[in-house]
């Protein structure tokens, strides 16, 4: 079965080719970055507006490089959230009108679901059970996962995300959007010890997060502070660390908690080197097993939504026609997908 995946949530308009015999045909991302640096963050509307412009072209220059004919796929999977609502009903509406026009199945995706099961496209995919890490610009969570749609959540951020805060700090520190790439570039070029970030929340039990204050730290910092560029490479190392060790303490606790040995990393945040660099360590360390996958498959893209969607139309997981999103979409409202679970 070969699925087309559209991934249209945020600032990335992302199209793969997924095929259950071949894996991962290809893939495009066009980014938004150029169109909202500008502002300092993702404007709705622009981004709106610039899927609706990239989509199509995005889906036959694939459809040209990967020299597969649209009578050759069998289904489409598109982000139905979470996500931003404009940005969204692009994807859907294209998604949905392509595979009624194919009179092929088309199945909505999840966007965290597709992170969580983007390390399903790696030479070496983990089995199930599994803990994931989903650090994204939106949500931080811990996740128990026993299968596909077998969900629970164990922890997430009370107040900001992984990526926002590290977005945040990154304004801060004068670095331009988006911030975490930035603030991680910066961070290499910093002293260790000058400065030292508080864990949030690793001083008592519990798995879920809280990085706002994080920010707050920070600011009292920069303004207690010469502002110099190494003092910002040393600020920007000790809150990437402080953000790391508070991730590391939390997943091994989760693990702990569960009795799983395999952890997930996942989403935007799980691009940072640092963060993949002290998880490999503690594979060495621990009897546990990490996986993630390749840094251009953590940030938003089509191929974890054209797996995602492929799994479910795979188990024959059918659904009514109508054009519907979601900006907000707890993963643990989602079912095992089987046939007659949405009917
Ligand atoms: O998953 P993602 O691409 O989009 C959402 O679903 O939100 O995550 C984007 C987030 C942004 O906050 C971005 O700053 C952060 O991931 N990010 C990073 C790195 N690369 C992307 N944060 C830290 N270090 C990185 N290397
Ligand atoms: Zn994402």
């Amino acid at each position: 079965m070969m699925v087309l995946g559209i991934e249209t949530s945020c600032d990335e308009t992302g199209v793969a080719l997924y095929d259950t015999d071949r894996g991962l045909v290809g893939h495009r991302v066009h980014s938004q970055v150029a169109l909202h640096a500008q502002y300092g963050g993702v404007v709705p509307e622009l981004a709106s507006r610039d899927h609706v412009a990239k989509l199509a072209p995005q889906v036959r220059t694939l459809l040209g490089e990967t020299g597969v004919p649209l009578k050759d796929i069998h289904g489409v999977a598109y982000t139905a959230g979470p996500g931003l609502v404009g940005a969204l009903l692009v994807g859907a509406a294209f998604g949905r009108s392509l595979a009624l026009a194919l009179k092929v199945p088309a199945v909505a995706v999840h966007h965290m679901e597709a992170h969580l099961l983007a390390p399903m496209l790696e030479a070496e995919p983990p089995a199930f059970p599994f803990v994931a890490l989903l650090v994204s610009g939106g949500h931080t969570m811990l996740v128990a996962v026993e299968g596909v749609g077998r969900y629970r959540l164990l922890g997430e951020s009370l107040d900001d995300a992984a990526g926002e805060a590290f977005d945040k700090t990154a304004s801060l520190l004068g670095l331009s959007y988006p911030g975490g790439p930035a603030l991680a570039a910066l961070a290499a070029k910093g002293n260790p010890g000058r400065f030292r970030f508080p864990r949030p929340r690793t001083d008592r039990p519990g798995l879920d997060f809280s990085f706002s204050g994080l920010k707050t730290f920070a600011l009292h910092t920069v303004r207690d502070h010469p502002d110099d560029e190494q003092t910002r490479a040393d600020i920007a190392r000790a809150f990437e660390e402080a953000v790391v060790d508070t991730l590391v303490i939390k997943s091994l606790r989760a693990l702990d908690a569960t009795g799983i040995d395999t952890l997930v990393l996942s989403g935007g945040v799980g691009a940072n080197r640092r963060l993949r660099r002290r998880l490999s360590e503690l594979e060495l360390e621990r009897a546990i097993k990490v996986c993630y996958p390749s840094v251009e498959l953590c940030t938003d893209n089509g191929a974890m939504v054209a797996y995602a969607g492929c799994v479910r139309l795979s188990a024959g997981q059918k659904e009514t026609p109508g054009i519907e999103v979601r900006a907000r979409w707890p993963l643990a409202e989602l079912a095992a997908p089987t046939a007659d679970a949405l009917g």
